[in-house]
């Protein structure tokens, strides 16, 4: 069973303390959303369990396996895969080439045709069978954000984070996105969810972690999320008010 147990992660910035003593476990295929203000430490929080920065104090196991001092790499090995809230396709490579990096560079166990037949399967899957020989800068922003899903599938990873893979897409691919997530969730796969986009977590997730200013300020379904006075004060009671 998938098992990912963050513990006590402190990560500063100079004088900018920017995740606090944030601890919590994803187990299973969970589905859990990762919301909070701008600047609460999100996507600081992705990038150290990807492994791209490592934190001044805490750790992380995935399945037992120690990964926060883990290359990024090593850490994509061990099966957890991230999106960048801004895209990074390689821009001078095809799209089909663009899946087949991460699978030649790290999976040792299929062979260069099983992942092409890999490639095509998640070209299809979101429907983007059609671009495969265009270059990553052709791409719409729209289709970049589709393409690093793609790329993450080619791991087969166990857990996946995607931070704001809704952000700045045109309607008609959100709803690819959006069934990405509830099939690959489906399929047995761990997501954390990160997103501003309170109509997509509150539909699609069945956990909420609330980051302000470093703080996980509440973990738990998102009825009791939306009624915590502690998140209402920090974040959803601004909506309200605006609403209001
Ligand atoms: N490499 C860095 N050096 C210095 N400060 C940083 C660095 N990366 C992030 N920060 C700061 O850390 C804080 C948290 O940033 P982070 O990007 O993690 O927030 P976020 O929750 O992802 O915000 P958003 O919703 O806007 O994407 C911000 O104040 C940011 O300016
Ligand atoms: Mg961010």
């Amino acid at each position: 069973m998938i098992e990912l147990s963050v513990t006590k992660l402190n990560k500063r910035f100079g004088g900018l303390h920017v995740l606090k003593d944030v601890s919590f476990d994803v187990k299973g295929a969970e589905l859990v959303g990762l919301i909070g203000p701008n600047g609460a430490g999100k996507t600081t929080l992705t990038n150290i369990l990807d492994g791209a920065i490592k934190p001044n104090s805490g750790t992380v196991y995935l399945n037992h396996h120690r990964i926060d001092q883990m290359p990024p790499f090593e850490v994509a090995k061990t099966g957890l895969g991230r999106t960048f809230q801004v895209t990074r396709s390689f821009r001078r490579m095809s799209v089909l080439e663009n899946l087949y990096v991460p699978a030649l560079a790290l999976d040792t166990e299929h062979t260069k045709a099983e992942i092409h037949d890999k490639s095509m399967e998640v070209l299809e899957f979101l429907t983007m069978e059609h671009l495969r020989n265009e270059y990553g800068q052709a791409l719409s922003g729209g289709q970049q954000k589709l393409l690093e899903l793609g790329r993450l599938l080619m791991l087969n990873p166990q857990v996946i984070i995607l931070d704001e893979p809704f952000a700045g897409v045109h309607p008609k691919l959100m709803e690819i996105i959006y069934r990405y997530i509830e099939r690959v969730n489906q399929s047995g796969t761990a997501i954390i969810l990160i997103s501003h986009q309170m109509d997509s977590i509150f539909s699609l997730c069945n956990r909420l972690l609330v980051l302000n200013y470093g703080d996980l300020i509440a973990d738990g379904t998102p009825d009791d999320v939306k009624r915590d006075p502690a998140v209402i004060e920090a974040y959803l009671g601004t909506d309200e008010e605006d609403e209001a």
